[in-house]
């Protein structure tokens, strides 16, 4: 048999969910993301730069000359932007460049990120140095309570790849719910055969254990890629999100395919 990362990815991931701890060791996980970062770039572009791109009709357009973005980070990119917040807060900012980006799309917005790594924290300002002056940054985790007062609220909270990797007891419920209390707005790019993300959200609804007067899920479809969006508020723009199946539109069982980094 030959042993590729990615079969020793599957076994540590089966291990991990027998043993009930998170995909990863957060502490040392940078090694491995920096190495992803960089497979990733020679596929997508990763970073945006200010000449390279448009937005038409809300799509965003690279140069023909650079590669594609990545399906995932282009949907959540425009969905974010389509809902024009004030101040977003990423959870599990990793590398940075989706706050980079993001910044670029909406200069007007404040930008909040934490991490639970300070490894990955270092790795985001070496990435992105002029990220200390466009946004506050702070280690936390977000499934402790006291994340709720690191920056206080904002508009927008999202994740990309990183609920889908907290596996560890029912941690990712507590990671919502912190999410849901200090936003208008929760916006989620995950492995969504991971958690069943629907049901649990509709959940902790029910047993009112969100802040929130009401719960309104909507998603957003790509053609590639769904993404989940909760808000307190009806929105007209977005498909509202029925059934957890929806959300496994996309996913092929054979194969990781839908998120890596
Ligand atoms: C797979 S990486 C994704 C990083 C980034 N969102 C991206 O798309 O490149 C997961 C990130 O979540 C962070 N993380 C994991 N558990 C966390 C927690 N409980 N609270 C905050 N961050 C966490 C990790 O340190 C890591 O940077």
């Amino acid at each position: 048999m030959r042993i590729t990362g990615d079969s020793v990815r599957a076994i540590f991931n089966k291990l991990s969910r027998l043993y009930n701890v998170d995909d990863f060791n957060w502490r040392k996980y940078h090694v491995t993301y920096n190495r992803q970062i960089m497979d990733i770039t020679n596929e997508f572009t990763l970073v945006l730069s200010k000449d390279e791109y448009q937005i038409v009709e809300g799509k965003i357009l690279l140069n023909s000359m650079l590669s594609p973005l990545h399906p995932n980070h282009k949907l959540l990119y425009e969905t974010i932007y389509r809902l024009n917040p004030k101040s977003v807060l990423e959870v599990g900012v990793g590398g940075g460049d989706h706050i980079h980006n993001l910044h670029l799309l909406l200069p007007e917005a404040k930008f909040y990120g934490v991490d639970i790594s300070q490894n990955q924290i270092d790795l985001l300002l070496h990435r992105h140095p002029d990220l200390k002056n466009i946004c506050r940054l702070a280690v936390a985790d977000v499934t402790k309570k006291d994340v709720l007062n690191t920056f206080g609220k904002v508009d927008l909270v999202y994740t990309q790849a990183v609920l889908m990797h907290v596996r560890r007891g029912n941690r990712h419920i507590l990671a919502l719910k912190n999410m849901f209390n200090m936003s208008n707005y929760v916006v989620l790019m995950e492995h969504w055969a991971r958690h069943n993300f629907f049901d649990d959200i509709t959940r902790i609804f029910q047993e009112r254990d969100l802040l929130w007067p009401e719960l309104n899920i909507y998603k957003n479809d790509s053609g590639e890629q769904v993404l989940m969006i909760l808000s307190r508020k009806e929105l007209k723009e977005f498909s509202p999100l029925r059934s957890n199946e929806e959300l496994l539109k996309y996913i092929q069982k054979k194969g990781d395919v839908v998120l890596r980094k």
